[in-house]
């Protein structure tokens, strides 16, 4: 076994070298990125030492329970954390530019044409007093070169696109006219009119019913493909990970600790959370059952005498030398990472 922890370069050669990618260049390197958020109440470490990449084209899923920092990281990476969260240190590289540490107007850019985010709420993200299709047609504006003249065709195409029956039509509905499916499908529509290279879908099934789901979960995955869109699935659901994913990453109390391609993530995993997680989906199942049957509850982010490994005072394996400083992500096999000293 190396014991070699992925440092920024490695991180893109693993990437490079996943024969799995549809092409072979990272995307998106995220290396050693911290976030902690100011409260009344103390300094939350919500983020640390997070590392991976997003190859163009790859689905990669980020799993973990609730507050484990999945939503806050790709805030962090889009730049659009709340005021009171900061990046504490790492890098975020998309196309050759580090977003934390990109201008305001360079993240604006970005945001919208070549990434962009669905939003966990899809009726909270959208405008309760627009038309949808008007809506659209706000992002084209803002960031292609469309002209006034086409913004509407644009927007019902775009409406077509991700199969909203009758697009003329619900070009003219609000977002209260329409069904959380439909709502999640123009929220899809919105985040794909500018054709971005690398969509984060931000728990995109969540309050659908399981067709529904189904449904908007193979039209991600259908445009992903036609476009060679890379995805972040951001999901609770280790099931639905499984099933529309390239590679997975794990993470636990804001920090990554395992990352692998999906089926060897399910064949082998190494960190003990992970191999929890498996044991409490069930078998031939999308959706994961209660994570209560993982003992105890994630650690309160504002301590400040955090353990190194956040999971060691849940771990039925923990051992005196998980609590020593300087753990990373260490490569365990090809492509596979783990962040544990005593490797299940
Ligand atoms: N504005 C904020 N102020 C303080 N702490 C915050 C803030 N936003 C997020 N956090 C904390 O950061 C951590 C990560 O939150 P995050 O929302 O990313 O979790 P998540 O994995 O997306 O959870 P869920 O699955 O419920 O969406 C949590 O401990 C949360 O309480
Ligand atoms: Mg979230």
């Amino acid at each position: 076994m190396s014991t070699q922890p992925v440092a920024a370069e490695s991180a893109v050669a693993e990437a490079a070298d996943d024969g799995r990618h549809r092409t072979a260049v990272p995307l998106l390197a995220i290396e050693d990125l911290g976030v902690e958020f100011r409260t009344r109440s103390g300094t939350v470490h919500a983020l640390e030492h997070i590392s991976f990449t997003v190859g163009k084209g790859e689905t990669v899923g980020v799993v973990g329970e609730s507050g484990s920092g999945k939503s806050v990281l790709f805030y962090a990476v889009l730049g659009i954390l709340d005021a009171a969260g900061r990046v504490t240190g790492g890098r975020a590289t998309f196309g050759g530019l580090d977003l934390t540490r990109a201008r305001p107007d360079e993240l604006e850019e970005i945001r919208g044409r070549e990434a962009a985010m669905i939003f966990q709420n899809p009726r909270v993200a959208l405008n309760p007093i627009r038309k949808v299709g008007l809506q659209i047609e706000d992002v084209l504006a803002r960031h292609t070169s469309t002209v006034s003249a086409d913004l509407r065709r644009r927007a019902i195409e775009a409406l077509a696109a991700v199969r909203i029956p009758d697009p003329e039509r619900r070009y003219h509905a609000y977002p209260f006219e329409l069904s959380g499916g439909l709502c999640q499908r123009i929220m899809i529509a919105i985040a794909l009119a500018c054709s971005p290279s690398l969509l984060v879908a931000d728990e995109p099934t969540t309050g659908l019913d399981v067709t529904t789901q189904a449904a908007v979960m193979d039209l991600i995955s259908d445009l992903a493909r036609t476009r060679n869109m890379a995805t972040v699935l951001i999901t609770h659901d280790l099931g639905l990970a499984a099933e529309y994913c390239d590679r997975i990453v794990v993470m636990h109390a804001g920090h990554v600790v395992e990352v692998a391609p999906t089926a060897q993530l399910f064949s082998n995993p190494r960190h003990p959370y992970t191999a929890k997680l498996i044991a409490t989906t069930p078998h031939g199942s999308t959706s994961l059952r209660s994570l209560a049957a993982i003992p105890g509850n994630l650690p309160d982010l504002r301590r400040s005498d955090l353990p190194p490994c956040r999971f060691s005072e849940r771990c039925e394996r923990v051992q005196p030398g998980c609590s020593e400083p300087g753990l990373r992500l260490t490569e365990v096999a090809p492509r596979h990472q783990v962040a544990c000293r005593v490797l299940s």
